[in-house]
Parts: C-alpha cells; sequence; structure tokens
C-alpha cells in the first residue's frame, strides 16, 4: 500500500538524489525548500512481496498495455525485456529519472503513487518455450454469449498497467516501458483510463464511475481476514506453478455503457439496476453505504426491494459460491462516433487468486442478464498471469525466466 515519501529524509527535496552513482535525479524541483505536494511525493514500493498496482487505492491516470514478442524474440529476450523494464519502474516509482535519454515530462514531479505491474498472457508460454510452466487458471475464460470481443484488443504475450495520480507522471513511465520494448516486442493494444484526482472531494471516497455510482464499495478489504487467500496464489499447496507464488490474476475488460441509454432511466430505475442509492451507494434496503444489505426485505406489495436481479445482488460472494475478487477500474473516454455516441465505460481489471472462483462464475451469472447487462457491452478481454513481487536484485518474473 502506498506510502507517504517523507520529505526531508532522503534529502531536501525529498526525490533529489543528485549524480550519486551516476544516477541523475529530477533535482530541478521549484527550489530546494518547496516541498512536493502529498499528491505528488505519495511513492508505492517495487520491491515487495506482492506486485504493486494491484492493492493500492484507486489512481487518477491508468494506460494498459498489451505487448506481443516479435518474430524471433524468445525466453532469452523476454528475460532481458523483464530485466530492463523492472529496473525503470523501479527507478520511476521511487521519483528518479531514467539513467540514460529521459524525457523529462515528469520533471519537477514527484512519483505521485506511480505503480507499474506486469503479467504474463497465455501465448507468452508457447512463444517462449515454457508451456509446462503455464499456469492452468491461464486457460481461455470461457465465450460467454453477451460477448462482443474486438480480438486485436484482446490478450497478448506481456501486460503492463501503469497507473499515477498524474497524467505526466504516468504517460512518463508509458513511454519509457514502451522504448525499453525496442526490437524484442511491440505493443499490440493500448487503453487509457481515469479516475476522480486524489483531493478532489472533501474526504476519500468510494469512486464513482461514469454511470455515476460509487463503484467499489464491497471489494474485499486487505483487512479482511480471507483477502490474500481469495486475491493472491499461495506460496506452497495450490495447482500453480511455483513462480507464480504471491502473484494474482488479472482480468481485464473493456466495458462499453450505453450512456444514452442508462441516462434516459430515471433515477428510481437506476437505483434499482444496481441494488443501491445513487447519492451515497447505500443499499436499497436501508442504511448507509456500509449497511449490509438485506436481501430479504420486501414492501407493502410483498417485492423484493433489492430487485431479483439487481447488479449487486446477483455478484455478491454468497450468491456465487463463494466467488470474490478485488475490482481496480480505470474509466475510460474515447471521444464520440459521428451520431455523439459516447466511447465510454469502465476498464474493468479484477485481482484473484484462481479465476474459476473469482471473475469467471460471476460474469456466468451476468451473462444470463441482470438488469445491468443492457446498459454495458463487453468489448475486448484479457487474462494475465501477474507473478509476486520481484525482491532487491531480482526482477519481475525472475523465477519463470532465469
Ligand atoms: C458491485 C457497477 C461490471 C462484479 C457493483 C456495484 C456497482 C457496480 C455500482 C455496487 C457497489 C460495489 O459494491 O462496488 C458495475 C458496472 C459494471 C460492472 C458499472 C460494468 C460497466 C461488473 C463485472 C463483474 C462485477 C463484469 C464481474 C464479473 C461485481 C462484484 C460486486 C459488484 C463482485 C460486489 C458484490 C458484493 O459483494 O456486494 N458493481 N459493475 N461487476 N460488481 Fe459490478
Amino acid at each position: 500500500i502506498s506510502r507517504r515519501t517523507l520529505l526531508g529524509t532522503a534529502g531536501a527535496t525529498g526525490l533529489v538524489l543528485g549524480t550519486a552513482g551516476g544516477a541523475v535525479g529530477y533535482a530541478a524541483a521549484p527550489s530546494e525548500a518547496t516541498p512536493l505536494s502529498s499528491v505528488g511525493a505519495d511513492m508505492a514500493m517495487f520491491h515487495g512481496k506482492h506486485q504493486p498496482g494491484i492493492t493500492e487505492g484507486l489512481q487518477a491516470k491508468g494506460h494498459l498495455v498489451a505487448f506481443d514478442l516479435a518474430a524471433g524474440a524468445g525466453r532469452k529476450e523476454a528475460a532481458a525485456l523483464l530485466r530492463r523494464w523492472s529496473a525503470t519502474a523501479e527507478r520511476l516509482m521511487a521519483g528518479e529519472a531514467l539513467t540514460s535519454d529521459d524525457t523529462d515530462v515528469a520533471r519537477d514531479a514527484g512519483p505521485s503513487s506511480l505503480t507499474i505491474t506486469f503479467g504474463f498472457g497465455h501465448s507468452f508460454f508457447a512463444r517462449t518455450g515454457l508451456e509446462k510452466q503455464r499456469p492452468v487458471s491461464l486457460d481461455p475464460l470461457p465465450d460467454f454469449s453477451s460477448d462482443h470481443l474486438d480480438k486485436a484488443r484482446s490478450n497478448g504475450d506481456l501486460w503492463v498497467q501503469i497507473g499515477a495520480n498524474d497524467g505526466l507522471v504516468a504517460f512518463h513511465a508509458l513511454r519509457a516501458i514502451q522504448k525499453d520494448a525496442g526490437a524484442a516486442a511491440r505493443i499490440r493494444w493500448q487503453m487509457n483510463g481515469f479516475n476522480r484526482t486524489p483531493g478532489a472531494t472533501a474526504h476519500p471516497m468510494t469512486a464513482r464511475n461514469l454511470m455515476g455510482q460509487l463503484d467499489g464499495t464491497r471489494n474485499p478489504k486487505p483487512t479482511d481476514s480471507d483477502f490474500d487467500k481469495r486475491i493472491f496464489v499461495p506460496s506452497s499447496g495450490s495447482n500453480d506453478p511455483s513462480w507464480m507464488a504471491n502473484g494474482s490474476y488479472a482480468v481485464v475488460r473493456r466495458i462499453r455503457m450505453l450512456l444514452d441509454d442508462w441516462e434516459k432511466l430515471s433515477l428510481a430505475a437506476q437505483e434499482n439496476v444496481i441494488g443501491r442509492r445513487k447519492s451515497n451507494g447505500a443499499p436499497l434496503s436501508g442504511g448507509s453505504e456500509t449497511t449490509a444489505m438485506d436481501l430479504d426485505k420486501t414492501d407493502a406489495k410483498g417485492e423484493y426491494v433489492v430487485p431479483v436481479n439487481a447488479h449487486s445482488r446477483i455478484t455478491r460472494p454468497d450468491q456465487n459460491g463463494g466467488a470474490a475478487m478485488l475490482r481496480r477500474p480505470f474509466s475510460y473516454h474515447d471521444g464520440f462516433d459521428a451520431n455523439g455516441v459516447p466511447d465510454a465505460g469502465l476498464l474493468f481489471v479484477c485481482w484473484q487468486a484462481d479465476p474459476l472462483r473469482g471473475f469467471v462464475p460471476v460474469q456466468r451469472k451476468l451473462d444470463r442478464g441482470d438488469a445491468l447487462s443492457k446498459y454495458i457491452r463487453h468489448e475486448a478481454s484479457g487474462l494475465f498471469a501477474v507473478p509476486g513481487g520481484a525482491a532487491k536484485g531480482e526482477y519481475v518474473g525472475q523465477r519463470l525466466l532465469e
């Protein structure tokens, strides 16, 4: 979880590292005495048990990028690439400039909670001769009847998730990651997203999506006793290969929102679709955002107050054999078509220890048609194995690739 950088501990300007070891830091902060704002100074840790970008709070800007290995590039090139990417991620997440050819785009800014997360897609393993190491959990997701998937914007050999609370910091990282790929890999698809900027609300709140709902209320929390079991691959005792210890599986879905249809609904109809109040996220059965939903409560006519097809009733772990996931999305908006229809929605990213006990059973149920289905369309899909975090001196994926 992101940690506030204490300005003054590592040098008066926090990020100034001078030229020690040949590394050039961003020394030109407005003045030696001007501390970075807390948004700029916030820093997530690159090294750790898990990769960054999974349990941290939502970031204001995000880039999701998939790469395919170039023809002729195999395991050796992939290992070298992950080594380069890890070195870049470590520097940029610490708010340091690149050692050479830095573009200066993030100059003057702190790391702004930058996280860079790396994953492997199903196709990576055949390309690198590592089929035996491919986790069963990477088997392709089932087809869902409501899918409208664009294959060119789905899956890929490698996946990189970049998030930061500053657009320039995020772009700077994206460009560095793309350049690091060099001749070894090229971009297959890219999606750009956003969330509320920290500080925009009077106090921290659950974020809203582009339908205006509070989205994330019932996410598992790191303090839950079963959080790790649900989200991360255990070090032993699972069917996963050992290189996936402490890793997680990311399901990525580009879900377009049919906003013209959605926005025609009355407030009451919108609230019935989700089963929660739009204003404060409280269940329709009463209380506040965090009040437990009363699934059995009926109105004067004997009808369920939270409709049987309400999205937040259908998706609950207790309605899906315990299936749970950590949803950590970005909203996206890619403009309007000639008729003024917005290409906007959710870059839905969810994390789980096993997609068959997370995304898949829940999406199977939603695919049969919950109240929300009419207002959304899944347009792209990816499933990626995200290995555990790199220890000091290690690169991400080293246990697979060395
Ligand atoms: C809950 C919106 C797609 C799984 C919710 C809530 C909202 C929401 C507003 C209630 C607040 C909360 O607990 O976060 C949306 C929108 C979607 C979407 C707008 C598409 C654009 C999906 C998909 C899945 C999913 C594709 C998984 C297959 C869940 C889960 C919950 C939830 C697990 C929490 C259930 C609970 O434990 O109470 N969603 N959702 N959602 N959604 Fe979605």
